[in-house]
């Protein structure tokens, strides 16, 4: 069959995998290629256990894969074959030299430009689908255009809205698409291009167009906002824990002003993921680089409530059981940054359990999907944790529970069964507010959640 177009993304992660599996899926006339560097990954996306879990993930590979979607790790066939080429590796934050700590690490970014440059033989669109500080799109030119080949580039903003755990339907339906573009006549041809590909199944009005500078931009300002409203309600959690006011009743109170909205004021052990903390960081850094303190202190301050947090969340454990923890068994309950995802990078949990095994606790870890990324992040602590599915059996003789993970699964357990399993007193501590705590005091629990008086038996 003769494919209308030839799209490559290079980096088959969490955004790669599942963007494309959506294109490939809704233009069955376009064939989707997927590059990575990382063969172990590659050959995951080719078997039945895929690299990453999303709902809905599965199907879609399984009914695409093979036919206009197709998983290698031959990048430099892939540039050589494709038009338009998607690039989404990762863009952590820096770790070394200038900047460490706070800017976006470029170098896979830049290598990815290279190896486009290198291999190409004809000239392309090339597509910021990573999430990038606000600029890259020259620096990006400028190597690719330096070629003395003939060939031009043009490169278009499309950064990924995607939310872990609801990928698939955010994907399917979103809320917009944007794209964006130098304003040359060259420049919106591309520009044109991408939207062409997204008309296929998003409504033409949520495709929204803008200069390429607005567009990188953008990702980084709505996850600055949407982590702001984390932090702002976690900011009010605590004041609710010393005045007796109960942080659903205030967030529900000030949701329903339809200003504000119901939705991300949930109180909780604070985000995680791998994006809100490092973008959050990569724009505080440029706002410094470009002379504006003030505004970089501002949004800095978002990830410092964030941190707060989850030190609280320890310091409330320990102080509420007799001041220590020591050869105590504690069970976690979740270690995802979120339900319905197996990720675990930036997860709070990851934080809590190394403080709770430096104060030498017993941690047992549970969760339904990121036993196995726990395994790699707690690497070094691995003698000092028992990793245990069965959250009824994680449970077993622990002398508290802690909620880190707002998975289903544990809003249903019979938790009579497991308070009967457990050391007394038995405390709960529900970081993500999603248990009915009265019900749980009744059972005989000590229960502290998130920004509420706690329900005490002593
Ligand atoms: N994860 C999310 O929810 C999310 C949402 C929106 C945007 N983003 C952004 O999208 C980008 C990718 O994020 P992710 O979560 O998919 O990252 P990821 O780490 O899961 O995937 C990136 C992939 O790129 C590959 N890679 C790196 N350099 C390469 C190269 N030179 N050639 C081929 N492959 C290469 C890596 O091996 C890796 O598999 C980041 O900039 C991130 O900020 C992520």
């Amino acid at each position: 069959m003769e494919f209308e177009k030839n799209i490559l993304c290079i980096g088959a992660g969490y955004v790669g995998g599942p963007t494309m599996a959506v294109i490939a899926a809704k233009c069955p006339r376009y064939r989707i290629q997927v590059v990575d560097i990382d063969k172990e990954r590659i050959e995951a996306w080719n078997s039945d256990h895929l690299p990453i879990f999303e709902p809905g993930l599965h199907d879609l590979v399984r009914k695409t894969r093979d036919k206009n979607l197709f998983f290698s790790s031959e990048v430099q066939r892939g540039i050589q074959d494709s038009g338009i080429i998607f690039v989404s590796v990762n863009t952590p934050t820096k770790t070394f030299g200038q900047g460490a700590g706070r800017a976006a690490d470029l170098q896979y970014w830049e290598k990815t430009a290279r190896e486009i440059l290198s291999y190409s033989k004809s000239s392309k669109t090339v597509v910021e689908k990573s999430t990038l500080p606000v600029r890259t799109a020259t620096a990006m030119e400028r190597i690719l255009n330096g070629n003395t080949r003939g060939m031009s580039f043009e490169v278009v903003s499309n950064p990924e809205f995607l939310a872990e755990g609801t990928a698939i339907q955010d994907l399917e339906n979103p809320d917009r698409v944007l794209i964006g573009s130098r304003e040359t006549p060259e420049g919106i041809k591309a520009r044109k291009e991408i939207v062409e590909i997204y008309a296929n199944w998003v409504p033409r009005e949520r495709i929204i167009e803008s200069n390429v500078w607005s567009s990188e931009l953008s990702k980084l300002a709505a996850n600055a906002f949407l982590a702001q409203r984390i932090s702002s309600i976690n900011s009010i959690s605590a004041l609710c824990e010393r005045t007796e006011a109960d942080i659903d009743e205030v967030a529900y109170a000030i949701g329903m002003d339809s200003r504000i909205g119901l939705r991300f004021l949930k109180a909780s052990v604070g985000f995680g993921g791998s994006c809100f903390k490092k973008d959050i960081l990569n724009l505080v850094y440029i706002c410094e680089n470009y002379g504006l303190e003030k505004v970089a202190r501002y949004w800095q301050a978002v990830v410092e409530i964030n941190d707060w947090q989850q030190s609280r969340f320890i310091q409330n454990m320990l102080a509420n059981m007799f001041n220590t923890v020591a050869g105590k068994r504690l069970a976690l309950f979740g270690f995802a940054f979120k339900a319905n995802t197996g990720d675990t990078r930036e997860s709070p949990a990851i934080y809590i359990a190394q403080g709770l095994i430096e104060e030498r606790a017993q941690v047992v870890l549970s969760d339904p999907k990121a036993l196995e990324n726990a395994k790699k992040d707690l690497k070094k602590f691995e003698d000092q944790i028992i990793f245990e599915a069965d959250p009824y059996r994680a449970a077993e003789g622990a002398h508290a529970i802690a909620i880190l993970t707002e998975w289903d699964l544990y809003k249903t357990l019979d938790y009579d069964r497991i308070f009967d399993s457990m050391a007394q007193p038995s405390f709960i501590f529900d970081g993500r507010n999603i248990l009915d705590h009265k019900r749980l005091f009744e059972i005989g629990f000590n229960v502290f959640a998130i920004g509420k008086s706690p329900l005490k038996h002593f």
